[in-house]
């Protein structure tokens, strides 16, 4: 078996509190959006699965996504502890992998900018489809204000191959308001907002800087 950055990374993941806590505006999510209507629940990049496993609690029909095995594997692990069930399903974010309007909600917090601008569109559009007419997409990705824009090699506009991510040789790409008024073909901006924080890792400060999107497939 061939381990990926993100296999080491989530190898060592235990000690790694920040990635079992839910963020709390995914958590207003289920507020806004009810099992009742918004049954069936996509988290795409899911981790070690704080999202998926809060979703199943509340009695979501969730399938997880990750390339990584390891993060996977302990989604499973922890959706068993909880007595939960979570539909784990390893696969790339940029590959067709659920049949159009399998979903009534996607969640993708952190993921899809690992790459190029153009891998980021695809797999927005893959989100698209994915969704029933009305479904809700909800996404997260580093603004170019963001402490990591500039840092590493660049390799193509607005990317870079990160020297000090919190996970080794990531590409990110940023974004700007009129990306993410791109990115949302063939749906209704509910809310795009920018969040930003300072936080520390090993007595370094760093800024982050993030779009948080909320966007609803139109109906045709
Ligand atoms: C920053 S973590 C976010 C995890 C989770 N969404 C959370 O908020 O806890 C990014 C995740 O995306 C996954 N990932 C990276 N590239 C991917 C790809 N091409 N396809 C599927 N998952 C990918 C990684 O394995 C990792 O679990």
């Amino acid at each position: 078996m061939e381990f990926s950055n993100w296999d080491i990374f989530w190898a060592g993941s235990e000690e790694k509190d920040y990635w079992k806590e839910p963020d709390p505006f995914v958590l207003e999510l289920i507020a806004s959006y009810p099992p009742e209507k918004f049954p069936r629940v996509l988290d795409l990049g899911c981790g070690m699965g704080r999202h998926a496993l809060v979703f199943a609690r509340h009695e979501y029909q969730v399938t997880a996504v990750d390339s990584s095995q390891i993060a996977l594997a302990q989604v499973e692990e922890r959706a068993k502890k909880m007595g939960v069930p979570v539909k784990n399903i390893p696969g790339d974010y940029r590959a067709p992998l659920f049949a159009d309007e399998s979903f009534d909600m996607v969640i993708c917090y952190n993921v899809i900018y690992h790459g190029l601008r153009e891998e980021m569109v695809r797999a927005i559009n893959l989100c698209q489809k994915y969704l029933k007419p009305g479904g809700v997409l909800f996404l997260t990705c580093p603004t170019r204000d963001d402490g990591k824009y500039g840092d590493g090699e660049q390799i193509a506009p607005h990317t870079f191959l990160s020297e000090n991510s919190t996970h080794p040789d990531a590409v990110h790409y940023f974004s700007d308001s009129n990306d993410i008024d791109c990115f949302c073909t063939g749906f209704e901006v509910l809310s795009k907002k920018k969040r930003e924080y300072y936080w520390k890792q090993d007595d370094i400060v760093n800024f982050s800087s993030y779009w948080q999107l909320t966007a609803q497939k139109i109906e045709t």
